[in-house]
């Protein structure tokens, strides 16, 4: 508490999130009232447009004009100390991410050796002016100076995600691009986009066109909390959606200005009832197996859960569709990783299948205490997959069910049931992602506790929806620490971490902000900031003083209660 106490005292003026390496706060500050700003013209073309933004923010907010200049040699005359303004170098020095700003009362020089840095300096920058730079409107009255000060920065963690589901309710492009631009100010760079499920399919695939006439649409919907609603009874109401081509190049494009690469997300070979409706022939029978619906066509998914009909990995179509669907996806996709999903996929309807089994014999695969054929089926699955995207440059991502059996060098994890499969991963040499469900789903409640615990849960809980049985205060978001209890050589596997926001009974643009935020920020200082540099009360601290009002300015809703009720 004294700690929280001291720091409160000597950095009340900078209240920067995610906290940075180090901060260090001198007397006055630098009047920015027609300041010029220049950029070294050997700076790549991402951060001088980003340079370029921050000066039309700051011209429209200030009601000034800022131009930026493009000098030759301009890193050189910083080194020389003659430079006037607000000045963005190169220092080949400073590692990926990192940069350096130094305010004094006559300049502010920001330094980093790639673009990267330059975008994490600006949002630092940001958070140092008036929070009106985030509003899109001129606000004069407001103190247009940056406090003297030493900033170093460098993040802990080189994955920094958050992901969508916007397959159980769709989003559109705009409200997207306002979640990156959210996940940006909090120097976030990877945004997992999950684009299939049961309840939808959402990207384009000109060879399979079905996918989205008949995929991305639901008939109805499940109505309220699933478990309180034991005969399921649905609204009535068709819901879809989906993304062209162009829309999702629009939105690579949108989060690469942004310093954000986008991971696509094509679920397999489970969660792909979508798929199965569009085209039968996908699957084992061509007809549902799902408990009550036996020997039924397949449709779109109006209920929430795991289905038992996936995909047949026995019929070489589907693992040409699957390489089509793919194929095209890595022509949008620049990223190096693709993630190709891999839980939840019950076996049942490959135990029962002549193709599947047929493929278990060819391949030889056979039942032993680590792994049944048929989860070496999937193996097999995700190998092909594997393979597939590696011809066209790219490695994989898939949830930590393809640790069962055997994976393939090169494979990254993403840890979802708790961190025991990010631990094994690790200890086994394979990179990992890791989105614990307890400490990372934003789906789960944020009340800190789920109340009166003689009530059902999707009763006691304080919150404007039922979101699963978890909760998740924004307290333990703060304290989840990726690498806890891992060795060196183990914790060197970590790339990093992710928010998951699955989307059941998230159906409106205001209740899935609700349920981001403050949470996000929570797992940014988680992502960013140094351990010893984690201090909860200062968090808060720093989350009333800036934090909310980004929020505010940017329209973002958030859970404005417990430490932050007002
Ligand atoms: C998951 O939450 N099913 C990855
Ligand atoms: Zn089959």
């Amino acid at each position: 508490m004294k700690l929280a106490l001291l720091s409160f005292i000597l950095a009340s003026a900078i209240n920067v999130i995610p906290q940075p390496l180090s901060v260090r706060e001198d007397k006055g500050s630098f009047n920015l009232k027609g300041t010029p700003i220049a950029c070294d013209a050997a700076m790549g073309e991402i951060a001088l447009a980003a340079v370029k933004d921050f000066s039309a923010n700051l011209t429209l907010a200030a009601g000034q004009i800022y131009p930026v200049s493009t000098p030759v040699g301009l890193s050189q005359t910083i080194k020389q100390g003659k430079v006037k303004g607000i000045v963005f170098g190169i220092d080949p020095t400073l590692k990926e991410e990192a940069y350096t700003i130094n305010i004094d009362k006559s300049k502010c020089v920001v330094l980093a050796s790639t673009d990267a840095g330059i975008l994490y300096a600006l949002q630092t920058l940001k958070q140092l002016l008036p929070s009106a730079i985030y509003s899109g409107k001129t606000a004069e009255n407001e103190k247009w100076v940056l406090p003297c000060c030493e900033i170093k920065d460098t993040p802990r963690f080189r994955y920094r995600g958050m992901h969508l589901d916007c397959g159980r309710h769709f989003w559109s492009v705009a409200e997207v691009k306002k979640v990156l631009d959210m996940m940006a100010t909090l120097k976030l760079n990877r945004f997992h986009w999950h684009l299939t499920e049961d309840q939808g399919w959402r990207a384009e695939i000109k060879a399979y066109p079905e996918l989205t006439n008949i995929g991305a649409w639901r008939a109805e919907t499940v109505i309220g909390y699933q478990p309180a609603n034991p005969e399921l009874k649905k609204d009535g109401i068709r819901y879809g959606g989906f993304y062209t081509q162009d829309e999702m190049r629009d939105v690579v494009a949108y989060a690469q200005k942004l310093g954000i690469t986008v991971v696509p997300e094509i679920d397999l070979p489970g969660h792909m009832v979508a798929a199965l409706a569009s085209y039968p022939w996908l699957g084992c029978s061509g007809k549902s197996i799902e408990p009550g619906h036996e020997g039924e066509d397949y449709k779109v998914w109006e209920i929430w859960g795991v289905s038992p009909d996936v995909l047949c990995p026995g019929k070489d179509t589907t693992i040409e569709f699957l390489k089509t669907v793919l194929g095209e996806l890595c022509d949008i996709f620049p990223g190096e990783y693709f993630h190709i999903g891999g839980d939840e996929c019950p076996k049942d309807a490959w135990a029962q299948c002549p193709d599947c089994q047929a493929r278990i014999a060819a391949l030889g695969l056979k039942s032993d205490e680590h792994a049944t054929a048929e989860q070496r089926l999937q193996n097999y699955v995700t190998s092909e997959m594997q393979a597939f995207l590696a011809t066209r440059g790219k490695k994989i991502i898939g949830w930590d069910e393809i640790l069962e059996g055997d994976l393939q060098e090169g494979a990254t994890v993403m840890s979802w049931r708790g961190k025991t499969g990010g631990i094994e991963a690790s200890k086994r040499g394979f990179d990992v992602i890791m989105t614990p469900d307890r400490w990372c789903y934003f789906d789960y409640n944020q009340c800190p506790d789920r109340g009166d615990e003689s009530k059902p849960v999707w009763e006691a809980v304080d919150e404007p929806t039922c979101a699963w049985w978890g909760t998740l205060p924004l307290a333990k978001v703060y304290s989840f620490d990726p690498t806890e209890g891992l060795d060196k050589q183990a914790a060197s596997h970590i790339l990093g971490c992710q928010a998951n926001v699955w989307t059941e009974y998230i159906p409106t643009e205001e209740q899935l902000e609700y349920m981001i935020m403050p949470r996000l920020f929570a797992m940014s200082e988680v992502q960013w900031s140094q351990l010893k540099n984690k201090d909860y009360d200062d968090f808060i601290r720093r989350v009333k003083a800036e934090g909310v009002k980004i929020l505010k300015e940017k329209n973002f809703n958030y859970r404005a209660k417990d430490e932050l009720a007002e």
